[in-house]
């Protein structure tokens, strides 16, 4: 573990040693990442955070580097800290604090003491702007950092897990700042939650595992925009798909999206692959353990490692044993053996690399655009969750298609005039 030298900014990072990979990972991620790129460039000449201290808890990855740099063109002076202990790439941590100065305390495999102790530091550093991705800090900050609030100019939140529990903050009368919701911007979930989680996640399975995925029953526990992507990738990989879910009308919806749709006790026995996307706690639960075919393999990607309950399991354990990297096999008193993938945390960041740069470009164009949001109306925003605005919003696809090289129509006068008018019927 190597921390703070004179020269280099603060730092609890693996290896300082790794910064030339991550550079040049960090450089490859910011090819697919063009709108963030001309979002950077603005940013260097208007300096819209100038005098901003900002912390970011986000999973430390190529692309959360290339936000990182987008915000210190902007003049922000940044702390970053990791939002999962498994998500970090160590190498992307020694390169943003030795190649780019940038304040950074994340180490892949940090326990959870480690990380809380991270999130204190980053408060420490008294920010104004706190960028989340599952709320943990915010959720710190108005237990038991009171005195900071009036620092506080607002908040973004990445993750629809965050934004429920902003949710819950706002009900309980403890949210007194404004807070971008990220996440319920259509360039945000439309694809980040949809197509990247659908491809990561079945990236991370397959780093770890290297399974063929056709002909495998493949069981996606929840139906929302997360959800969604993992049932259709892992259908395109040619497996059988079963969809559980709690919500009737996406419960309809993945039905006639072609899926088989049960109850998690009659998809135990069926299932290959088990894979949480609900955003819930303990959806795979002992009595679904007991009915699982010997060797069923279980993972989650849902933002908390509570939607599979592995106490449960242990109950049912005699042994353990890792069969291959972030792949651990337990032994039933049953006999029959259980896989636990990524040791039942994000399994697209902990066995892979999280979603792909294209898609985390808009994502993280709508964090640079919102804290930018954030500064220009601090004061006139009230306590308590704002959207992304939709011009933003349009702004962000726009230039997604243009980075494409894709042109689309525009509306005619006559169409604009059309659109406007309710006279015109049958
Ligand atoms: N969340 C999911 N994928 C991610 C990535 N590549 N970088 C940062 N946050 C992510």
């Amino acid at each position: 573990m190597t921390t703070a030298t004179l020269s280099l900014p603060k730092h609890e990072v693996k290896d300082l040693g790794l910064a030339p990979l991550g550079k040049q990972r960090i450089e490859w991620a910011a090819r697919e990442m063009q709108v963030l790129a001309q979002i950077r460039e603005r940013f260097a000449q208007e300096k819209p955070f100038a005098g901003i201290r900002l912390v970011a808890c986000c999973h430390v990855t190529t692309e959360t580097a290339n936000l990182a740099l987008a915000l210190q063109a902007g003049g922000a002076d940044s702390v970053l800290i990791a939002s999962n202990p498994l998500s970090t790439q160590d190498d992307v941590a020694a390169s943003l604090v030795s190649d780019y100065g940038i304040s950074v305390f994340a180490i892949k495999g940090e326990d959870v003491a480690t990380y809380h102790r991270h999130v204190q530091i980053a408060l420490d550093h008294r920010p104004n702007i706190i960028i989340d991705d599952g709320s943990d800090v915010t959720a710190e900050l108005v237990q038991h950092r009171k005195g900071q609030l009036a620092d506080i100019i607002g908040t973004t939140e990445e993750t629809t897990t965050g934004i429920v529990r902003l949710k819950a903050m706002f009900k309980a009368g403890v949210l007194s700042f404004p807070v971008m919701t990220v996440n319920d911007a259509e360039t945000k979930h439309f694809f980040d939650n949809r197509y990247g989680t659908g491809q990561s996640t079945l990236d991370g399975i397959l780093r770890c595992t290297n399974i063929l995925l056709a002909g495998k029953t493949v069981v996606v526990a929840g139906y929302g925009w997360c959800a969604k992507g993992v049932a259709m990738r892992a259908r395109g990989m040619g497996s059988q798909v079963i969809v559980t879910e709690v919500n009737p009308v996406r419960a309809l919806e993945a039905v006639m999206d072609g899926f088989r749709v049960m109850p998690m006790s009659e998809a135990a026995p069926l299932g290959d692959i088990f894979i949480t996307v609900t955003g819930n706690k303990h959806v795979i639960r002992g009595e679904h353990f007991d009915r699982m075919k010997d060797g069923a393999m279980v993972c989650n990607s849902g933002h908390f490692d509570i939607e599979v309950d592995l106490v449960a399991l242990e109950e049912r354990t005699t042994s353990r044993q890792v069969v291959r990297p972030f792949t651990e096999e337990f032994r039933l008193k049953s006999g029959k053996s259980v896989v636990v993938l990524g040791e039942g945390r994000l399994i697209n960041l902990a066995a892979a690399e999280g979603h792909p740069a294209s898609v985390m470009d808009m994502s993280f164009a709508n964090q640079a655009l919102g804290c930018e949001y954030l500064v220009k109306n601090k004061g006139n925003l009230a306590p308590g969750l704002h959207p992304i605005p939709v011009e933003v919003d349009q702004e962000i696809a726009a230039l997604k298609l243009k980075a494409m090289g894709i042109q689309i129509d525009s509306l005619t006068p006559e169409q604009i005039e059309y659109g406007n008018s309710w006279t015109a019927g049958t």
